[in-house]
């Protein structure tokens, strides 16, 4: 992990409240798939952690929502702009050799998978992608997925794209029979896809405060040793699935 002061090369709206940002750091650190930065933002005492939706020679992106007061001021930060940012933090997704992979992103979750598609592209895997909005104003990188390659299925709440319901829906409108999932998304989704599949990865995104694992501000308890605490931001975010306790 390193402190970075990170310039940005672009920050536009993709989607409703959805923004696509472009960091350039001054020595690009190996960033892996799943992996978050954790950004400094002036007048905020806690950094605000984002994870890397897709990684190029000497430049990353990050995709991010507004819900409060630190990512309404990340949307109005402008291009050329210097950002405090840590990077990269937390436990990757590992990219297992594997012959066919779903992926499964809900909303905010949505962005670590992409570099995770393309990763597995990269590897021949066949790679199907199954993501999860409010509505079709909200949702981004259908084309994205697709133009790497990937097949994608898309599920609004509201009806208004796709298959109307959640991603389990879409996965059985579409008779999606994959059994390893590579996953991010809302806590609901992650607990319904932890009861479905036992075969994968799930990614987290707690409360967080430091991101470093020094405060234990995020910690989880191991699905069977209640006694067994994981940092989210350290050990996770990303878990093999079945080993979080959903009920902490
Ligand atoms: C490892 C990790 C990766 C993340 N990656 C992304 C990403 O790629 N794109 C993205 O848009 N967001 C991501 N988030 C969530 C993002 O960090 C929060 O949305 C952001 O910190 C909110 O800051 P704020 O000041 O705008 O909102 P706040 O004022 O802090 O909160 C506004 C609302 O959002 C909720 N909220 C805040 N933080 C979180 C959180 N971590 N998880 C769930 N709900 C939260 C609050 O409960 C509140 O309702 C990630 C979080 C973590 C821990
Ligand atoms: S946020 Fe401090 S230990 Fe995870």
């Amino acid at each position: 992990m390193i402190s970075s002061k990170d310039a940005v090369l672009g920050n536009v709206e993709i989607a409703k409240d959805t923004y696509e940002m472009i960091l350039r750091p001054t020595k690009m650190p190996n960033i892996l798939p799943g992996q978050f930065v954790n950004i400094q933002l002036d007048g905020f005492m806690l950094r605000r952690p984002i994870s890397v939706s897709s990684v190029y020679h000497n430049t990353y992106k990050i995709i991010y929502k507004v819900v409060g007061e630190g990512t309404k001021a990340l949307s109005k930060v402008k291009r050329g702009q210097i950002l405090d940012v840590l990077e990269p933090l937390g436990t990757p997704f590992p990219i297992d050799e594997l012959e066919e992979v779903l992926i499964i992103g809900g909303g905010v979750g949505v962005p670590p998978l992409y570099e995770v598609a393309r990763q597995f592209c990269d590897k021949n895997t066949k790679v199907t992608v199954v993501l999860g909005f409010n509505d079709k104003d909200s949702m981004f990188y259908e084309e994205d997925f697709k133009i790497l390659g990937c097949d994608v299925y898309i599920a609004t709440m509201d009806g208004s794209y796709g298959t109307k319901g959640t991603v389990l829906d879409a996965i059985a409108a579409h008779d999606i029979h994959i059994d390893t999932i590579y996953s991010c998304g809302p806590m609901r989704m992650l607990e319904a896809l932890n009861q479905t599949y036992s075969k994968g990865y799930l990614s987290f995104e707690a409360r967080m405060a430091c991101g470093i694992g020094a405060c234990m501000g995020c910690v989880c308890k191991d699905s069977k040793d209640k006694q067994l605490y994981y940092r989210i931001c350290k050990e996770g975010p990303v878990f093999p699935i079945g080993k979080v306790d959903f009920t902490c």
